[in-house]
């Protein structure tokens, strides 16, 4: 493979925010991530934080509460391919909404228990969901810097090895992420500011990696590229590009490339259809080529666009586009993917 190496250095992530664009497989990346990181009895957090369920969904257990669940055990078997089965880890998830995490700041921090529950009662609620988008953001990305940097004031918690989140867009990451330039107009000194900064010292160090999902086509590629720009331009850390739902490459490219051209001999592949004992027409070898060149045509676009993506200069990561679409057993042979390819 051409790609680079990982991202060197990725053993001290603690935090990896996976975003792309919209349907690439951003949750089921994270998901796999997230199962490839717990092993050798590692505890890793899977979160979101656009309120659509999907972790519950992908590992089908009932919707999730502000709560961290266990879900799974990792993948076994560190050392892929060794036949060393190294101790599986375990997966919790958390589903965040900042309603939820505004009234569990308050009562962190101000020992609002009891009030903080009046004040739910008196329209916090209401308050978190008509605020500012940008405070909104920075509640979500509070629980998450809190899980990562879980001290003595969330007593009892359990403490992870490593969070995965399961983050917004491509178009709205950094952004989602720059909580410090967010809050700059509302909160320029004071404890709200300092904490702002902290979650940006981590955001911004080594110890957090942002990966890009993308497929191979045009648009998202784009998309990826103007991601990665605007992350390095905010100062936050790339970590790898995965493209996913790669198509089989079982076919070879002088054979593609004669498809392409109209290069086909349709008097001899009837012959050897009918040699094979299909009942042919002229119609099905009509439509067996033109199926064969759109086939050839996409490959040759997602050439181009692999293309690109290596000239990206950031660690590439490959997922198959799994046929039955992604089941648990999906995820974790994703999983396994991503471990083979050094993250994980
Ligand atoms: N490698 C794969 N092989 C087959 N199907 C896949 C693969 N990756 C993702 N999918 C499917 O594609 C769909 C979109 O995936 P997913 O929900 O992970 O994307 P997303 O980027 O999180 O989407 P959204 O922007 O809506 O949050 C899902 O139905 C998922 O099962
Ligand atoms: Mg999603």
């Amino acid at each position: 493979m051409s790609h680079t190496d990982p991202a060197p250095g990725h053993g001290q992530v603690r935090l990896h925010v996976v975003t792309g664009k919209g349907g690439t497989g951003k949750s089921t990346v994270a998901a796999a991530l997230a199962l490839a990181l717990a092993s050798h009895g590692r505890n890793v957090l899977l979160c979101e934080v656009e309120g659509r369920q999907g972790i519950a969904r992908m590992f089908d257990v009932d919707p999730l509460p502000y709560a961290e669940r266990r879900i799974a055990t990792g993948l076994v078997g560190g050392d892929a391919g060794h036949g060393r089965a190294g101790s599986a880890g375990t997966v919790h998830a958390l589903h965040i909404d900042a309603e939820s995490a505004l009234l569990e700041y308050l009562a962190m921090y101000y020992k609002l228990g009891r009030a903080g529950r009046a004040l739910d009662r008196f329209g916090v609620t209401e308050f978190a969901t008509t605020i500012a988008p940008g405070v909104r953001d920075v509640l979500l990305t509070g629980k998450v810097y809190e899980a990562v940097e879980r001290n003595s004031r969330n007593r009892g918690a359990t403490t992870y090895d490593a969070v995965v989140l399961d983050a917004p867009p491509t178009g709205r990451i950094a952004r989602f992420l720059n909580v410090g330039k967010e809050l700059a107009g509302l909160a320029k000194v004071g404890p709200i500011r300092s904490q702002a900064d902290t979650m940006m010292t981590l955001f911004r160090s080594p110890h957090t990696a942002i990966h890009l999902v993308t497929v191979l086509e045009e648009m998202p590629v784009q998309e990826t590229w103007d991601g990665i720009e605007e992350l390095r331009g905010d100062g936050l850390p790339v970590g790898s590009v995965v493209v996913n739902q790669v198509r089989p490459r079982e076919i070879d490219e002088s054979v593609l490339a004669t498809v392409r051209t109209g290069g086909v001999d349709e008097a001899a592949l009837g012959a050897d259809l009918e040699a094979a004992g299909v009942e042919i027409t002229p119609h099905l070898v009509d439509g067996l080529v033109a199926e064969a060149r759109d086939h050839a045509e996409r490959r040759a676009l997602e050439e181009a666009q692999r293309a690109v993506v290596d000239g990206f200069g950031v660690p590439v990561l490959e997922l198959p586009r799994l046929p039955g679409g992604v089941d648990l057993g999906g995820l974790y042979d994703l999983a396994a993917r991503l471990r083979e390819q050094g993250l994980g």
